[in-house]
């Protein structure tokens, strides 16, 4: 089978919390093992609400990086990289635009909402109406079929499958040439076809060029497939063929199961977080300081973890017997809520210790850490560039 591609981005606005390990990066770390992955810091959509404050975004960038490496995401599996060093992306998002109707911008969801939201800035620019289809760019400049996102992210995967499809209705292929071409690759015959599968499978791969040619000798050695199937077999072969841009899904992650200091959602702007490599002392001390039940002013009274936040990480992070422990300890004030956070702690740090060992050589040599994403930009920059080589002449701007 044709590995399917995944790309997800992060805009590079703050260092990452646990929230966003548990959400984002833990699911990213899992799906390199299945797919291609491309990760990337999206600086230009920081940019887009960040416009004013231009120094932090560098440092945003390498921090996040790191944090993404710490959290196990790994440079030998999937491909790391930065939006703005990929400048095809602005060239796609450009061209997008020619053909993306203001109305479909305006009604995103988040476009009313975050103004709403951030409502001290201006985000009445030309930018942050467009930053739905900076992002559809992102993704079809790679073509990629699979977009891991946040429920919130949904209606932006959404509205680029809707300008894939106006884009394919001006520049591209037939409709549904994809489920053509695989029934013209029935039509063949089980065995033709597994090895039609086969050659094109190694060509898209691996570009192997011996297998195209031998495809290419297969199809032109079958009497009875129609003209239409034959048009179909060769431009499904070459993967790019007829098929310019790709309508990708996305792959809704769950919400984070780690809760905020303060009970709620852990979030930057409730200033209720553990950050992804924050020093073990500092986490200690926020841990012992975070509230508990209202009702424990003093050691002797009783409690509920219900009405408690750190009972939400010892449903995160504890057994059933250590929770057997605190339900019947609360009640009974039979242990101080210090007791009770100690476990709680272990547990964060232990999970947090490989994270810091990890993220060390890149700290302290950012050259590493700079070669491994220049490296990363340099991949995806060619695959990009083979997108844009095929946009460009269906939009009737290739000319040499
Ligand atoms: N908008 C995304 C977010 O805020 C970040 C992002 C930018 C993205 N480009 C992307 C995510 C492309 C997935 C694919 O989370
Ligand atoms: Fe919360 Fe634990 Fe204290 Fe009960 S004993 S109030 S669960 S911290």
């Amino acid at each position: 089978m044709y590995t399917q591609r995944v790309l997800s981005g992060m805009r590079s606005t703050g260092a990452l919390h646990m929230g966003h390990y548990h959400g984002v990066l833990t699911n990213w770390v899992a799906l390199q093992h299945e797919y291609d992955c491309l990760f990337f810091v999206a600086d230009w959509h920081a940019l887009t609400t960040h416009y004013d404050t231009p120094d932090a975004i560098e440092h945003h960038v390498w921090e996040m990086l790191i944090d993404w490496l710490a959290a196990g995401v790994d440079p030998a599996r999937a491909t790391l990289f930065i939006q703005s060093r990929v400048p095809e992306h602005a060239e796609l998002h450009l061209l997008l635009s020619m053909i993306t109707p203001l109305g479909w911008l305006e009604r995103v969801p988040t476009y009313k909402e975050q103004q709403e939201k951030l409502h001290e800035k201006d985000l009445n620019t030309y930018g942050f109406l467009g930053y739905p289809l900076l992002q559809a760019a992102d993704i079809l400049a790679y073509r990629a079929n699979l977009v891991p996102v946040g429920e919130d992210q949904v209606p932006h995967i959404e509205f680029t499958r809707e300008i894939v499809r106006r884009f394919n209705h001006f520049y591209g292929r037939e409709p549904g040439f994809e489920q053509k071409a695989e029934n013209a690759i029935k039509k063949l015959g089980s065995k033709k076809a597994r090895l039609y599968d086969e050659l094109r499978t190694r060509y898209q791969e691996q570009g192997d060029d011996a297998a195209l040619e031998a495809a290419r000798a297969l199809l032109n050695e079958q009497q009875n497939v129609s003209l239409g199937d034959r048009e179909r077999l060769f431009g499904y072969l070459e993967g790019g063929g007829k098929m310019i841009l790709v309508e990708p899904q996305s792959l809704l992650t769950k919400a984070s199961r780690v809760p905020g200091l303060d009970g709620q959602k852990m979030s930057k702007s409730y200033h209720n977080t553990i950050g992804l490599r924050e020093a073990p002392a500092s986490v200690t001390k926020k841990i012992r300081t975070m509230p508990t039940d209202p009702a424990r002013v003093r050691r002797t009274d009783p409690g509920d973890p219900e009405k408690c936040p750190v009972w939400q990480f010892h449903l995160v992070y504890s057994d059933d017997g250590l929770r057997q422990w605190v339900r019947e300890g609360c009640h009974s004030a039979g242990i101080g809520c210090l007791d009770c956070k100690q476990p709680v702690i272990d547990a964060v740090l232990k999970e947090q210790a490989p994270m810091l060992e990890r993220a060390k050589p890149y700290q302290e040599d950012l050259a590493l850490l700079r070669s491994i994403v220049a490296d990363g930009c340099e991949k995806a920059r060619k695959l990009a560039t083979e997108t844009m080589r095929d946009v460009r002449q269906a939009m009737g701007l290739s000319y040499s």
